[in-house]
């Protein structure tokens, strides 16, 4: 990479442009999910940087058309998918295995389970867990199985077989989050290959939401759930989306990758049932000016957001030592071990919100696993993370 070209990169990140007054749920409902408006909020997962200039060239081109009528899949963007997974990922995944599905991964993800589970039946979800995989089980009636990671010195590892020990015939299904929020594991291609060992034993379709893959710290690779041999894991779908990736979680997408012709024909045929019109013209847009000129950007991203959490690790250990910075390989997501603090999270959150006044989200919400744990996001400029930092030591000092 041009080291020119690169170090203009870095300083955008040093540098964001404001968000607040731009209708974003981090800033501009601070009010709203904290009681006060002068937090820094490092809570909601998405970052406080500007896409990659290409994404935005390519939007504004299009938009000062000004007409926006109905639109279709092009090639150039059906190709910028196929060809994203092939050069980052030596993965060789064919066009017809792709459903593009705009209403977003979550939405994606309650499609699949009403398709591929009957009221009753059990899924299982690795805990603690981003919530919207637990509601969208319970929300449709089905059973939620929780299967607890384990935590370990090197972070968390997966309990497979007490994974193994909990399925029964009600057991249909497994969400998997991959790399996984809120702990920022990335899972290895070992562990995935076991894992699909157990559900192909046990005839369990897998929904991999791999929302966050392309945000691995530099040097570490994720490897796709369907990326696995075919014949060595069972029917599954794996999701992508450039939404984390390249900050677009306004213009929601998804990508599901399906290589199981007759679960393919059933995705669909439910998708062409439902009359949703998923052709949504800035999401093409945005996405293949992503995925085809967007990777200089994500791998500078990837050093800034490496970096940011070197910086909030030995921040932790050097000031907050009863703060643990626990490891991870991936995501934006530090996963705090505040446990040594002794305090209920209830107690831990009025402390973070009116004294040291940073929004981070709470474990609580994460479902079992998560108490004693604070989730904070540091994808942000690292002088805002610095004086939330320095604002949570000055509020931890005076306990
Ligand atoms: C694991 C995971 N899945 C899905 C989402 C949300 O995806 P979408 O906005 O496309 O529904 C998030 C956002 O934080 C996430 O972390």
């Amino acid at each position: 990479m041009n080291k020119e070209f690169r170090d203009s990169l870095l300083r955008s990140f040093d540098e964001p442009p404001s968000r607040i007054k731009t209708d974003c749920v981090k800033w501009d409902k601070r009010l709203h999910k904290f009681g006060r408006e002068d937090i820094i909020p490092l809570w909601v997962a998405d970052m406080d940087f500007a896409a990659p200039a290409a994404v935005r060239e390519a939007l504004q081109h299009r938009l000062s058309h000004g007409i926006y009528g109905y639109t279709f899949r092009t090639r150039g963007y059906i190709e910028s998918v196929v060809n994203w997974l092939s050069r980052r990922y030596q993965w060789k995944v064919s066009v017809r295995d792709l459903i593009f599905y705009p209403p977003g991964t979550v939405a994606a993800v309650n499609m699949l389970v009403n398709l591929l589970t009957q009221p009753e039946d059990e899924v299982i979800v690795q805990v603690p867990s981003y919530p919207p995989l637990m509601n969208i089980v319970r929300n449709n009636n089905r059973r939620l199985i929780e299967n607890p990671l384990v935590l370990t010195d090197n972070g968390y590892k997966m309990d497979l077989e007490l994974l193994e020990s909990q399925v029964s015939d009600k057991t249909k299904l497994l969400i998997l989050c991959s790399p996984h929020n809120p702990t920022g594991r990335v899972w290895s291609k070992e562990t995935l290959a076991e894992l699909a060992r157990i559900c192909l034993r046990h005839n369990i379709k897998v929904v991999s939401d791999e929302i966050h893959a392309d945000l691995t710290r530099p040097g570490i690779k994720h490897c796709h759930f369907n990326a696995l041999p075919q014949s060595e894991r069972p029917s599954s779908v794996t999701i992508i989306s450039t939404c984390k990736s390249f900050n677009l979680a306004g213009l929601p997408q998804s990508t599901l990758i399906c290589d199981d012709q007759n679960l393919r024909k059933k995705i669909q045929q439910q998708v062409d049932n439902s009359q949703v019109n998923l052709d949504s013209l800035f999401v093409a847009i945005a996405t293949e000016a992503a995925y085809s000129q967007g990777e200089e950007w994500l791998d500078c991203l990837r050093e800034y957001l490496y970096e940011n959490r070197t910086y909030l690790e030995s921040f932790l250990k050097d000031n907050i030592p009863k703060i643990r910075l626990l490891p991870a390989q991936g995501t934006y997501l530090a996963w705090l071990d505040c446990r040594a603090l002794g305090l209920p999270n209830a107690q831990l959150q009025d402390i973070f919100i009116h004294q040291a006044k940073v929004g981070l989200y709470d474990g609580l919400d994460f479902g079992r696993g998560g108490e004693g744990f604070f989730r904070l996001n540091f994808a942000c400029s690292r002088s805002l993370l610095d004086k939330a930092l320095n604002q949570i030591k000055t509020a931890i000092d005076k306990l």
